[in-house]
């Protein structure tokens, strides 16, 4: 099987990992100070302030907005369900407006709209690597003063007019298994403001600047130092393996003549966390006959999150005919640095053959009547 993610991890790792092992010392320490001194440089920012996971990083750069019950935060629905769980996780309410056909991300038009006196942040995605809108959404959030939280999980190293994500808001990034670089588990808030990033830190360790006096609720959101070890490596390789996915992806758009490949909008540089297609209306039965060629395709999302089982039952009842449209037609194939050029080869070969089965099968239901 074609897998459709793979963790690319070597001999650095392994050594940086029994270093840190072999220290003494497992629960956040030097190498996270060191892996959070490492990232707000790469990413070009005054602060980065490490964390259990993408989603923590999420909820914790939430609160110290001061987002809280009663607030309201403008969102993506076509996304992974911990964004907009973790408003929810503050007490505030999402309010999603429907993205963008051309980059699948919030559309600050349709985000505009949805802005009243509750709101308090905008939480763009920049979905499968792809930056949002950042000029038309900084501008959105300076207008109507309202914090600017960006869900970068998917996009580390991506950068919009030649600036990285995560440095036009507060940065939040996933170190998951299957993202660009790997903890294994892992997250990163980056931020220019200071006093933002001493917040994150109270509330990532229980609300204590000093060991064992509490100032504020907070949680255990802390890293490992494992975790750091494995993070300082991997960053040192990430541009070289967003390079791969890149020429992965050109080398799948050149390869796929007649299907609707991604389109990598001006300005923006797209890192490819999932390379993705609109399949239509044949969209599972290319899903069916991938997976019969040992290649692994997936669906991100299959709902939009206003549709997800949670989000009904909180009421939520709104049309978002993009979001829709999308989750019903997308197909993400094998794009990570891990693949060799036949295993390319063999996907880009799968997918024209599955689309091509596709077509003569609709062709041949009209021909019946169908
Ligand atoms: C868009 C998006 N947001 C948030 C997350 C949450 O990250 P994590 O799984 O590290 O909690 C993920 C990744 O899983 C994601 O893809």
């Amino acid at each position: 099987m074609i897998r459709i993610a793979q963790p690319l991890l070597g001999e650095e790792e392994e050594q940086a990992v029994l270093a840190a092992l072999r220290s003494g010392r497992l629960a956040q320490g030097p190498l996270v100070r060191r892996f959070e001194e490492a990232f707000a440089r790469y990413i070009g920012v005054r602060e980065a302030v490490a964390v259990s996971s993408g989603t923590a990083a999420l909820h914790v750069a939430l609160l110290a907005h001061g987002v809280g019950p009663g607030d309201e935060v403008v969102t993506s629905p076509f996304t992974f369900v911990a964004t907009a769980n973790a408003v929810l996780a503050t007490g505030a309410r999402p309010v999603f407006a429907d993205v963008s056909e051309e980059d699948f991300n919030l559309d600050p038009a349709r985000a505009g709209e949805c802005i009243n006196e509750r709101t308090r942040a905008l939480l763009p995605v920049h979905l499968y690597g792809q930056p949002a809108d950042m000029e038309a959404l900084m501008a959105l959030a300076r207008r109507h003063g309202l914090a600017l939280v960006e869900d970068a999980c998917q996009a580390v190293g991506a950068s919009f007019g030649g600036r990285k994500v995560g440095s036009f808001g507060t940065g939040c990034f996933s170190f998951y298994a299957t993202k660009n670089m790997t903890t294994g588990e892992g997250g990163m808030i980056t931020t220019d403001d200071p006093e933002l990033a001493a917040r994150a830190r109270l509330l990532r360790d229980h609300g204590q600047r000093r060991r064992y006096v509490s100032e504020a609720l907070g949680y255990n959101l802390r890293m490992t130092e494992v975790a750091a070890a494995l993070g300082l490596t991997q960053l040192q390789k990430l541009d070289a393996l967003n390079e791969r996915r890149r020429a992965n992806a050109r080398y799948l758009t050149e390869h796929l003549p007649g299907a609707t490949t991604p389109r990598e909008l001006p300005g923006r540089h797209h890192v490819y966390h999932q390379y993705t297609i609109r399949a239509g209306r044949g969209r599972d039965a290319l899903l069916g006959y991938l997976r019969d060629r040992d290649v692994e395709a997936a669906v991100f999302y299959p709902l939009p999150v206003n549709k997800q089982p949670l989000y009904r039952g909180l009421g939520y009842r709104q049309r978002l005919p993009v979001a829709e449209r999308l989750s019903r037609e997308v197909l993400s194939l094998p794009v990570h640095p891990g693949l060799s050029w036949e295993e390319l080869d063999a996907v880009a070969s799968a997918v024209r053959e599955g689309l091509a089965v596709g077509r003569a099968g609709r062709v041949a239901m009209r021909g019946a009547g169908g």
